[in-house]
């Protein structure tokens, strides 16, 4: 049997005592790609962070596998950063979870940082304000700073968002590599037409779970007219090129 690397148990998350999330049960096999799918509103980033135990869940629970070491990359826009940060420190802080709070980085590590800019193609930017990027590059700063927490599984909420189609192939090039070492990545992602070409298996989302499974069968059934309210039929006119990924 495949290894799980998350499992979620009948997760219910309020905020303010209204429930926004209810009835989620998952189960993320390791060393995947895995979507979580949904229209706006749906509970996505809710689940990620609940995932993560960034907020608390009123019921169920989460389980992700003691061994693995975790990497999470926040939705883009809700970053905000008010201090003053160069590239290279947001990536450097990447190493903090290793060293402790206490020692500081040293040559290695920043030899490091500079190492993961460049895989991200940011090492031009190295001394500029975080806040002075695009959100395509901002993007690929936070990236950088996954690439030096050297996780063993990445939960990323909606990377593509803001960032041009060569950076998307670039992320998602990075994540199928991560894959090949056996890494799991978790991606809230919102664009039906590349998920067959960009993930193994996906959840359907819509307050409550409505499918999961492989990306092409679960695109292909009912279950998605009823996450999207009735709006998206399965094979419908405008997502003829999901039937051409699935064939
Ligand atoms: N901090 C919050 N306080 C109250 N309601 C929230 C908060 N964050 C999100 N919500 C609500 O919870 C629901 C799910 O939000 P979210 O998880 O951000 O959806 P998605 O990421 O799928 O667009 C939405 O109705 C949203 O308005
Ligand atoms: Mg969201």
């Amino acid at each position: 049997m495949e290894k799980i690397a998350v499992e979620v148990k009948n997760l219910v998350v309020s905020y303010k005592e209204i429930p926004v999330l209810w009835d989620i049960n998952l189960k993320i096999p390791k060393g995947c790609l895995f979507a979580i799918v949904g229209p706006n509103g749906a509970g996505k980033t809710t689940l990620l962070k609940a995932m993560l135990d960034l907020i608390k869940a009123d019921a169920g629970f989460v389980n992700i596998d003691k061994t693995l070491k975790v990497s999470y990359v926040p939705q883009n826009s809700s970053v905000s950063w008010d201090f003053p940060a160069t590239c290279f420190d947001v990536v450097l802080m990447g190493s903090y979870r290793s060293l402790g709070w206490i020692k500081r980085p040293g040559r290695k590590e920043k030899n490091n940082a500079a190492a993961c800019l460049e895989k991200m193609g940011m090492l031009e930017f190295k001394d500029r304000q975080i806040n002075e990027l695009s959100g395509g590059q901002k993007q690929r700063v936070f990236l950088a700073r996954a690439l030096m927490e050297e996780g063993d599984i990445f939960f990323l909420d909606e990377p593509f968002r803001g960032v041009d189609v060569v950076t998307e192939k670039e992320i998602i090039r990075l994540l199928k590599s991560f894959k090949e070492e056996g890494k799991t990545a978790v991606l809230v992602h919102h664009d039906l037409s590349t998920l067959c070409e960009y993930f193994d298996y996906m959840a359907l989302i819509n307050k409550s779970l409505i499918a999961q499974g492989p990306c092409s069968e679960v695109l292909l059934s009912e279950k998605l007219t009823q996450a999207y309210n009735g709006k998206i039929s399965p094979f419908g006119v405008g997502y003829a090129n999901i039937a051409s990924n699935v064939r």
